[in-house]
C-alpha cells in the first residue's frame, strides 16, 4: 500500500522534522514495508535519508527563471527530491490551474523522471448530476496526461470530501476505484477525509491501493496508526 500525508500549508520545518522522527521510529518499530510519502509545505522541503519518501506539493514546470512566489526543478534538486504532487484540486480551484497548465507540468516532470501522485477529483454538483457525469469529469481531469507513466500514482479526491469530514460511501469508493481500475493499470490511492476513525475501512475497499490524507495525518501519531492500518490489511 502507499500511504501519504499532504501538509498542505501547515507546519514549520521544525516541526516537519520533528514529524519525520516521529514516523522513521514507528516505520522501524513496527517493521513497515509499504510505502510512505510525506509532502511538506515548500519551506520544509529537506535532504531525508530515511525510509519515508519526501515529495514538493507544487512545482512549477522549469529549471530556474523568473517566476516570483514559485520554486523550480533547481530548488528541489538541491535535497534529492523525485516526487511530486499534480493537479490536487486546491491548486485547480484555488490557484486556477487549467487542465492544459496541469498536463504541460505532468509532461516536463515525467521527462525528469519523476514519480507523480496525480490527483483527480468532482465538485458536489457534479456528483449530484450522477455516475455517469462523474466518470466524464474524471476522465477531463486525465486529458494530456500519459496513464501508462511507469511512476504515475493516481489520488482520487473527491473535492467536497476535502477537509469536510465527509466520505462517499464505501461502495461508491469502490464504484469509482474499478471504474478507473479499467482504465488504469496503477496505484490507486483514495483521499477526502481520511483519519484514524475510518482508515480501516475505506483502504480494505477493492481497488484501494492507499490513501493520500491531509488533516488526518498532521498528528505523527494518527498518520502512524493509518499505516499501521495499512500494513495489516494487506
Ligand atoms: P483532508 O484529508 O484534510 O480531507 O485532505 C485531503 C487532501 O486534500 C489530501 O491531498
Amino acid at each position: 500500500m502507499i500511504i501519504a500525508a499532504n501538509f498542505k500549508t501547515n507546519k514549520t520545518r521544525s516541526e516537519t522534522g520533528q514529524y519525520l522522527e516521529e514516523v522513521e521510529t514507528c516505520i522501524t518499530e513496527n517493521g513497515i514495508t509499504d510505502d510512505v510519502l510525506v509532502f511538506p509545505s515548500a519551506t520544509a522541503l529537506q535532504r531525508h535519508g530515511g525510509a519515508v519518501v519526501m515529495g514538493a506539493q507544487n512545482v512549477y514546470p522549469v529549471e530556474n527563471g523568473a517566476f516570483t512566489g514559485e520554486i523550480g526543478l533547481d530548488q528541489i534538486n538541491e535535497f534529492d527530491i523525485k516526487t511530486v504532487l499534480i493537479g490536487h484540486s486546491e491548486r485547480r480551484h484555488i490557484f486556477g490551474e487549467s487542465q492544459e497548465s496541469i498536463a504541460e507540468k505532468f509532461d516536463f516532470f515525467k521527462a525528469q523522471g519523476f514519480t507523480i501522485v496525480y490527483c483527480i477529483g468532482e465538485p458536489l454538483e457534479i456528483r449530484e448530476e450522477g455516475s455517469e457525469a462523474l466518470m466524464s469529469y474524471l476522465d477531463d481531469q486525465l486529458e494530456g496526461i500519459d496513464v501508462h507513466y511507469e511512476k504515475l500514482i493516481i489520488a482520487y479526491e473527491p473535492v467536497w470530501a476535502i477537509g469536510t469530514g465527509l466520505t462517499p460511501d464505501e461502495s461508491d469508493i469502490g464504484l469509482i476505484h474499478g471504474a478507473l481500475r479499467q482504465k488504469i493499470d496503477k496505484p490507486l490511492l483514495y483521499g477526502g477525509s481520511v483519519k484514524v476513525g475510518n482508515a480501516q475501512e475505506i483502504l480494505a475497499i477493492d481497488n484501494v491501493d492507499g490513501a493520500l490524507i491531509g488533516s488526518g495525518a498532521l498528528k505523527a501519531e494518527d498518520f502512524c496508526q493509518i499505516i499501521a492500518y495499512a500494513k495489516a490489511i494487506k
